[in-house]
This record gives structure tokens, sequence and C-alpha cells, in this order.
């Protein structure tokens, strides 16, 4: 049996909590979907709305640096994916950047037809795989996680998967796909949107080509955050941006009727960032200052390990047992599920749920602590057994992100 009040007095992350505001009574499980508002966001966002905009106005593009946001921002970022500074850039959503790198990296195999991807995978990315086959004439391939392997041959274009299932929390092989992918002569693209901030992610060391990920998880970044993407530094010469706007022009202030991509990863912005938004994920990722990744990582699958300890046989595990092949949030399937995470929240232990049966429970490794991972343990497996869920206002549902 895990103690939590042992692994709280060994672990290298305890001061980390400071940098967040959680409301009293409350242990909240669900950073993976939006990350907790870093203490020092407010003031932040009063610096930039009040001095920067209010009293600067315009000349903040300048004096405040705003215009090299994007790029700097995405330093903080390079680190926590194992990525160069200059192969991020912070843009858009997470669902634009995902059509804007796989457009340009089939426009790079044109010979070759099939996008391959897996049936599980986020909806948004099957959208945005969907409609990037249709415009370029190219077919989509979803297929279960087992077969992808087999699927890959000469005919695949690009490889797009997410590196941790929304749902089951199971992580791919990163390097291992990326090999295999190579091997056929594909590209690969990676959404790290479960995997960024909770994982030590290694773009290059694992050989990936493209990437995208979201700001609002586990960065910290707040409600609709920016997202970030990642190219491959040998790749971004040759690639184009499918969306060229003239934040991407290599000289957007000359305002040239004919487009010049800006040299490397600047060519994948697309228009004006949106800066009150920008310095809120800024202020989120210093809530990442003095962390090593490889702690939080080992961090996270201790606390799912607990957490899956303390609410014990009561529920059935959905997720990988073993936390080396899991993200940073675990899932139990039961028919009653959307009842229980009501009544679990009502207690004050915030998770969310899945359709069409998953419990879910996120662990972020920067302001939970294993006590407090114990308790909400505790008291789901509590609400489970009392049986208090089946009350009736719990069965109601109510969309939720
Ligand atoms: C794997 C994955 N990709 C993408 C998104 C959302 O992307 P966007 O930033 O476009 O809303 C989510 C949201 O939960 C997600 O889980």
């Amino acid at each position: 049996m895990l103690d939590p009040a042992e692994l709280d007095a060994a672990d290298p992350l305890t001061f980390a909590k400071a940098r967040f505001q959680l409301p009293d009574g409350v242990i909240y499980l669900d950073g993976n979907s939006l990350g907790a508002l870093p203490s020092s966001t407010t003031d932040r966002l009063r610096l930039t709305s009040e001095r920067e905009w209010g009293e600067n106005l315009i000349a903040s593009w300048i004096t405040a640096g705003w215009i090299d946001w994007p790029r700097q921002i995405a330093e903080r970022i390079a680190p926590l994916v194992g990525a160069s500074p200059d192969e991020l850039l912070v843009c858009d959503s997470t669902s634009i950047n995902l059509f804007k790198l796989a457009m340009a990296a089939c426009a790079l195999r044109p010979e070759r037809k099939i996008i391959l991807s897996e049936a599980g995978n986020f909806p948004t990315d099957l959208y945005m795989l969907q409609s990037v086959a249709d415009l370029a004439g190219l077919t989509l391939r979803a297929v279960p996680r087992a077969e992808l392997r087999s699927a890959l041959d000469e005919t695949v274009a690009l490889v797009a998967l997410t590196q941790v299932d929304y749902r089951s929390g199971e992580r791919h092989d990163m390097a291992g796909l990326n090999s295999a992918a190579h091997g056929a002569g594909a590209l690969t693209l990676w959404d790290l949107s479960h995997g960024a901030g909770v994982l030590a992610v290694d773009l290059s060391r694992s050989g990936a080509d493209f990437a995208v990920g979201c700001g609002y998880k586990y960065l910290n970044g707040g409600p609709g955050a920016p997202a970030f993407l990642f190219v491959r530094r040998d790749l971004q010469g040759c690639c184009a941006n499918p969306l060229p706007g003239w934040f991407g022009h290599s000289s957007p202030f000359d305002f040239d009727a004919n487009y010049r991509p800006a040299a490397g990863i600047g060519r994948f912005q697309t228009g004006t960032p949106s800066i009150l938004a920008m310095a809120a994920l800024d202020e989120g990722l210093k809530s990442f200052d003095g962390v090593a990744i490889a702690d939080v990582e080992a961090k996270a699958g201790r606390l799912g390990d607990l957490f899956i300890e303390s609410v014990g046989d009561c529920l059935s595990l959905a997720s990988p047992m073993d936390a080396s092949i899991r993200g940073g949030h675990v899932v139990f399937g039961h028919d009653h599920a959307y009842a229980i995470v009501q009544a679990a929240i009502e207690r004050g232990v915030i998770g969310d749920f899945r359709a069409p049966n998953l419990a879910r429970f996120g662990f972020a490794p920067l302001y939970l602590s294993y006590s407090d991972v114990a308790r909400a343990g505790a008291i789901v497996r509590d609400v489970v057994l009392s049986g208090v869920w089946r009350e009736a206002r719990f069965a109601e549902r109510k969309a939720v992100t």
C-alpha cells in the first residue's frame, strides 16, 4: 500500500502547489481538461490590459514585445516537449494547427494517398484529417490501435495520432511509431494535448516530424488558451502553410500583395495573435519554472497508481494499470459513470464524464499532493459503495466540456 504522507514528504514538486489558486474544499482532478488558475495570472492580465494596452496602446507591439510572443512563449514549452525553441510556435487552436500541419505534411508526399489515424482518436482530429483528405484528394484510414503498424505501407503519406488517448489514457510508443512510419516512407504528426506538461515528451529524440498541442490543459494557459505547433527544423524550409496570413509573411509590415513565407517556423503563423490569451498562457507556463519534467511524469504515474489503489475494486479500471504506458489521467467504466461523477463533484472531487460510460480523473502533479489524491479516491469509493449516486438529481445530463 502506498503511503501518501511518505510520498508527500519525498515529493520534489511540493513547492509548486503555492503557484495555484484553487477553491477551498475542492480536490481538482480535471486539470487534464482545464488547468487550474495560476495565482499570478490575474495580475498579469491586469498588467497586459491596463498598462500595455490601456496606457501604451499600439506601441506595446514593440515596447511590450507582443510581436515576439508567439516565438518567445514557445521557448517555455520547448523543454517540456523535447524540442528546440526554433521548432515551436504558439498560435491558433489545436484544431487549426492540426489542419495546417496535416496539409503541409501531405504536400511533402504528393505521390501517396493515405492519411493513417486511429479510429478512437479525439473527434476534432478526425474531423480535421477528413477535411484535409477531402481537400487534398486523399483518403483517411482510421483503424483500431492494434492495426496501426500493419496498415503502414508505401501508400501512407502521414500517420496522425494523439499521444495519450483522451479516454483510456493509454500512451502510444512515439519513438516506435515514428520509426515504423519512417521505415514505410511516411511522416508523423502527433497531438500532444494530453501529454504536454505531464509527460516528459521528447519530440526530437523520438524522431517526430510534426506535432500540435493544447495550451489550456496541463500548461495552465486558461480557457481557450492558444495552442502550439512543432515542425522539425529540417522540414520547415520545404513546408508551406495552407493558411498563409500576413503574420507568417517574411515582412508583414511591407504590406506586400505577394505572399513570401517567413524563414523557419514563423511561416506557420496566420493572423494577429490573441495577446490577452497569450499573456495568460505565458503566466501559466511560468508554473513550470524550476520544475524537471521528468519529476512531473514520475509523480503523475504515482498519483494515478495511488488513486487506483484508493478507489479499489468498486469500479472497473479502463486505463492501463502500468503507469509507464499511461498519461496523466485514469478512467473507470460504469453504467452509471455520469451520476457517480456528479455525486463526487458534490463532495468536492471534480472529475469528468466521457461518453458512453467513463468516469475520468486527471492528476496534474504541480498542484495535487498525494494526500489530496488518496482522499479523493476514498471519497469516490464511498460515493460508489454508499449508492448516493442513485439519487435522481445526479442522473440529469448537463453539457460540460
Ligand atoms: C486530444 C485533443 N486534441 C484537441 C483538443 C481540442 O483542440 P482545440 O484547441 O482546437 O479546442 C482536445 C480537447 O480536449 C483534445 O483532447
